[in-house]
């Protein structure tokens, strides 16, 4: 299903709140999602944009991203690690919804871009994947923020050490295309980070169907279902000034000097709906986090440790903190958890690890296990400085070194003193108590 078509479910299941009051781009629209967040919401009427409307929050948690694929929340990490370990090529179709449109001449301005913030460097595309390709290595997919500065540019913030930034490293400057206005199997893979030459599309055809066709003046295979592309070039070298931007920390990243997207075609859907992203808020959060936890589960479970879930959870930023649910079996087993945690996400800065009792969702439930089980002199575990992450306003600038800590949270499997379990009250049916 396309992001459209699952919009229209939405609305039919009476989850999409529809807003038909004129709404303007700057500002106003993204203030308006912060409001609502996490609830979906379509923009039907859009200033100075007739033909647009423009949709956010579709995709702000787990459950939302879980009832897409049909599946239970914690059935997301299985399908996860499924998809990325037996990828499959999706299917190419010549007449695809994303090229139904093809503009007359690039004029940016013609596009509902959000700005999202009074501070923000100018306008922003921030819900794009962006579909590049090497030669040699194939295509990828990465996320990157791009701000307009003229009718025909913007300035697209590409971190060193994602593909897309090795691929333009190699050729200089390449062929790319923004995507907006996509569904879950496109931005969840998008937003994985798999060994270089893998074309995160096939992950998003194993997540579930995805069809893909030729863009039109680039060689680039793309998600057929995109409601507005944006095909051009990318230049390492040419540069403009981006920033600032809200990051995933929901603080202010500084203005950098990065490479120049020169936009040479845009196509879209009839009646396209933008898709707008909150930068720092729940949608972005959840796409940067979750697909780390199948790398966190996986390390676990290869270091020996029954682990059961893992949240890299909103309030760490969905990034620098990561809960661990373990069936502990040996004494050694949380802090066994705390060192494969950290190396299944290198940018991780705090990994907690709590009994199979505690409900990893439930943030008092983790807080009762640290003030019930944690003793720091024996359950601390100090891994020093390293590199962590670059968003992590408290970590060294410039080199990101962080001091990363780990907290064994987990009951001792020998009870000496008081009983370790929490006490339960018996249940009740509340009907026969309480008239409804
Ligand atoms: C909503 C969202 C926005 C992102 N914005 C950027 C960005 O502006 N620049 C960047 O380099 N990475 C950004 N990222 C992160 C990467 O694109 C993403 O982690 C990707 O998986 C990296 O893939 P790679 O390992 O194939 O390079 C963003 C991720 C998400 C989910």
């Amino acid at each position: 299903m396309y992001f459209r078509e699952h919009m229209n479910k939405l609305d039919k299941e009476g989850s999409l709140i529809k807003v038909k009051k004129e709404v303007g781009v700057d500002i106003e629209a993204a203030a308006v999602l912060k409001a609502v967040e996490p609830s979906p919401l379509l923009f039907e009427k859009v200033k100075d944009y007739p033909n647009f409307r423009v949709a956010g929050n579709i995709f702000c948690t787990k459950q939302s991203i879980a009832d897409y694929f049909g599946i239970p929340t914690s059935g997301l990490i299985p399908k996860l690690t499924e998809a990325i370990d037996n990828r499959n090529p999706p299917e190419e179709i010549s007449d695809a919804p994303c090229k139904e449109i093809v503009m007359e001449g690039v004029d940016l301005n013609k596009l509902p871009i959000l700005k999202h913030n009074e501070r923000d460097g100018g306008r922003y595309i921030s819900s794009a994947v962006v579909v590049t390709k090497d030669p040699e290595l194939g295509q990828n997919l990465d996320f990157h923020r791009a701000m307009q500065f003229e009718a025909t540019k913007m300035s697209t913030r590409i971190i060193k050490g994602r593909d897309f930034y090795k691929f333009l490293e190699r050729a200089g400057e390449l062929e790319a295309a923004w995507c907006v206005g996509n569904t879950p199997n496109v931005l969840v893979a998008a937003a994985t980070s798999v060994k270089t030459g893998i074309n995160e599309l096939e992950i998003a055809n194993a997540l579930s169907k995805t069809q893909v066709t030729r863009a039109t003046s680039v060689d680039l295979l793309i998600p057929a279902g995109s409601e507005v592309v944006l095909e051009g070039r990318v230049y390492m070298k040419d540069r403009s000034t981006e920033g600032p931007f809200i990051d995933l920390t929901e603080t202010y990243d500084i203005e950098r000097e990065e490479p120049i997207f020169e936009v040479k075609k845009i196509t879209h859907r009839k009646d396209p709906v933008w898709q707008a992203l909150l930068p720092g808020a729940l949608e972005h959060k959840v796409l940067m986090g979750m697909p780390r936890e199948p790398t966190i589960f996986k390390s676990v479970n290869e270091a020996g440790v029954k682990c059961l879930d893992v949240n890299v959870n909103p309030g760490g930023s969905s990034w620098l903190h990561a809960i661990v649910r373990i069936d502990k079996q040996n004494e050694e087993d949380g802090k066994t958890a705390i060192h494969a945690a950290f190396a299944g996400h290198r940018s991780c800065k705090h990994v907690f690890v709590v009994d199979k009792d505690i409900d990893i969702y439930n943030s008092l439930d983790v807080e009762w296990s640290m003030a019930t089980r944690f003793q720091a002199e024996r359950d601390l575990v100090d891994i020093g400085k390293e590199p962590g992450s670059s968003l992590d306003p408290s970590a060294e600038p410039g080199t990101k070194i962080t001091n990363k800590i780990g907290f064994d949270l987990t009951a001792p499997l020998v009870t000496k003193g008081k009983s370790f379990a929490r006490a339960e009250f018996p249940k009740v049916d509340l009907k026969k108590y309480i008239d409804e």
